[in-house]
């Protein structure tokens, strides 16, 4: 029985097809897909789609599994087995603005693409703040007056630091994690726990 599999499109992509192939799984077939959006081999049934619609075909039970940034998780909330984290995709969710915005004195508006973990950041702080969603290039909007600060993700911190803006407060760790689908995992045991554990080299489903 093949698996199948959602994977994020990209950068995740590469790094995840080059991880399973240093376990000893063939790829070939993916890594030269060209412009298709669904490939087999072998071993996988594999679909290639934007991040942010991952754990919607998982969820739908579409495919068994999936790879994703936990900031899409963590966003979404998806009804989904989080299995474990891959050793790809680091970055972090932090709150950054202009290093004269850390002092303030009056209710914020944040601009950024995760409006429900900038939320509960603020919640949990007991801070009132606007949310202003943005889809894209949020760095922007301190610097034109858009926003007093942004929740979102700084990987190498370049984008950051070539706007002029800077961390104020860091807010979670963030990597690529596997998702299953809650049925699956269970009539699909047989072909998902071998994966799991070549990929791991462990066993972590009983
Ligand atoms: C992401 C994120 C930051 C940037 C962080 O944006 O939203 O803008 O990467 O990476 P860095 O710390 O290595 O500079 P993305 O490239 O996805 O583009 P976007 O602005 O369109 O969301």
């Amino acid at each position: 029985m093949k698996i199948s599999i959602a994977l994020t499109k990209g950068r995740v992509e590469k790094q995840f097809l080059q991880y399973v192939k240093t376990r000893g799984f063939e790829v070939g077939p993916l890594i030269d897909k060209g412009r298709k959006l669904l490939v087999e081999t072998d071993e996988f049934i594999c679909i290639f789609v934007k991040g942010v619609d991952v754990a919607t075909y998982v969820e739908y039970g579409i495919c068994d599994i999936g790879i994703v940034g936990e900031d899409i998780l963590a966003e979404d909330q998806p009804d989904v087995f989080d299995l474990m984290p891959l050793p790809f995709g680091k970055c972090r969710f932090a709150l950054c603005g202009k290093p004269e915005s850390i002092r303030h004195n009056r209710k914020r508006r944040i601009a950024t693409k995760y409006p429900h973990v900038t939320q509960r950041f603020f919640r949990e702080k007991g801070e009132s703040v606007d949310i202003v969603k943005l889809e894209g290039s949020v760095e922007l909007a301190p610097i034109v007056g858009l926003a007093d600060a942004i929740v979102d993700i700084v990987e190498t911190g370049n984008t950051l630091r070539e706007n002029g803006l800077v961390v104020i407060e860091n807010i979670q760790p963030i990597t690529s994690r596997l998702i299953a689908n809650r049925s699956a995992l269970k009539l699909k045991k047989d072909a998902i726990q071998p994966f799991i554990q070549k990929l791991q080299g462990e066993e972590i489903l009983k």
